[in-house]
């Protein structure tokens, strides 16, 4: 079974958004099935990276569109990004130089922090990027 199943609720609203939500999702989920498969590290290690690269990507893309909108609460959005990309960051790191593993734990803090990112501090977007005519 995923360890997070993506549903309606987590609808922010805007398409391009909720399409890269559900990739980040999908990655999580991936790590958790390679994690219990017993899958070696270079594969782990993959996913790890691409859950970095791809979690950089989408919220320079969110970012970016706040800039261009204006967003109220860009910065305190942005500095939640940074807090998250910097200790993913540091994971990937420690993890490829045997300083870290895959633990439950990390699994779960991935899974809550995305949860309660989406359906706290994103959907604080949602209404602002409709009215300014982004869906
Ligand atoms: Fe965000």
């Amino acid at each position: 079974m995923a360890l997070l199943t993506w549903s309606g609720d987590f609808s922010v609203k805007v398409n391009d958004f909720d399409n890269q939500h559900i990739k980040l999702v999908n990655l999580i989920n991936e790590l958790h099935a390679a994690m219990k498969d017993g899958k070696g590290k270079e594969i782990l290690g993959k996913i790890i990276t691409e859950l970095v690269s791809y979690t950089k990507y989408h919220f320079t893309y969110e970012e970016k569109l706040m800039i261009q909108h204006k967003f109220p609460a860009y910065l305190k959005h942005k500095v939640e990004h940074d807090e998250f990309t910097k200790k993913v960051s540091g994971f990937e790191n420690d993890y490829k130089h045997g300083k870290a593993v895959i633990s439950q734990e990390v699994l779960i803090f991935l899974k809550d922090w995305i949860v309660n990112h989406i359906k706290v501090t994103d959907k604080n977007y949602s209404e602002f990027f409709n009215s300014a005519g982004v869906n």
